[in-house]
């Protein structure tokens, strides 16, 4: 089903006493952060993320992919939150149980406001070791790209989540939790096509609970979806958190 952001909707948002909210990608658009199945721009024009994501690809050759990442930190750390972001921030203020689920690495639901976010993919902020995984806090010397792990000299890696590799099992476990036990679900920004991610909307429906879907493009969650918004995300939540609760 589909549709504007109208009196049904608004209502059943305010309703809602537990609320999961997925965001991909789509929601840090508009805060100039490329998603990852548009086309990449200038110097990474000619990588497809999935050839870089990889624990192949770093073998092959840690200092691109270290560049890679260094090149993305630097436009995470020139962003700032979106009206997106921020509108998430005041849901949160205003529903019962609010758990926020992203996919994204980039901090920005911190930063635009939302206090416990559920990271599914890691944080591109952290590296952790390559061979033993441990994280390594603080910025670590830049003599050589990528650096070496203080405790084992292994080449360090951003503590992001790279195809062919696991989910962090609490953050997942919680983000399940959230699915099968919320009455409202929103998938916002995202292509919806990187499991198991991609498989909570589903649950959530499964569990009785409404979907509502904030999405540029449609995806094969349109389909499906309780109300789909079709639109940019900065443009449209701002307009239903504001639909479903007036200013008094
Ligand atoms: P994608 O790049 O696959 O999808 C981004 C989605 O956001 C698309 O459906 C766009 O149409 C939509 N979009 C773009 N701009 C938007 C806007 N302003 N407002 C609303 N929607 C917009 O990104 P993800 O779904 O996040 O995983 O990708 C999932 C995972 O695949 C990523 O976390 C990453 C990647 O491989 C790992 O790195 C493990």
């Amino acid at each position: 089903m589909s549709g504007g952001i109208d009196a049904r909707l608004a209502g059943a948002v305010r309703r809602a006493q537990r609320v999961a909210v997925l965001t991909g990608a789509g929601i840090s658009a508009e805060s100039g952060i490329p998603t990852f199945r548009d086309a990449q721009t200038g110097l990474w024009a000619r990588f497809r993320p999935e050839e870089l994501a990889t624990p192949e690809a770093f073998e092959r050759d840690p200092r691109l992919v270290w560049d890679w990442y260094e090149w993305r930190r630097g436009l995470v750390a020139a962003a700032a939150p979106n009206a997106g972001h921020r509108a998430l921030a005041r849901m949160q203020a205003r529903v019962g149980r609010f758990t926020l689920i992203t996919q994204n690495v980039d901090g920005l639901h911190q930063r635009g406001g939302v206090t416990d976010v559920v990271e599914l993919h890691g944080n591109i902020h952290r590296n952790k070791c390559f061979a033993e995984g441990v994280v390594c806090e603080g910025r670590p010397d830049e003599g050589e790209r990528p650096p070496r792990c203080p405790r084992c000299g292994a080449p360090l890696r951003p503590d992001v989540v790279w195809f062919g590799e696991s989910l962090p099992a609490a953050a997942l476990a919680r983000a399940e939790a959230a699915a099968r036990d919320c009455d409202l679900f929103f998938s916002i920004g995202t292509s919806a096509a990187v499991y198991p991610a991609a498989q909570l909307p589903v649950t959530a429906l499964q569990s009785g609970a409404i979907l509502v879907e904030v999405n540029k493009d449609p995806t094969p969650l349109t389909r499906l979806a309780t109300f789909s918004l079709l639109g940019p995300a900065g443009d449209l939540l701002p307009r239903l958190v504001g639909a479903a609760w007036p200013a008094e």
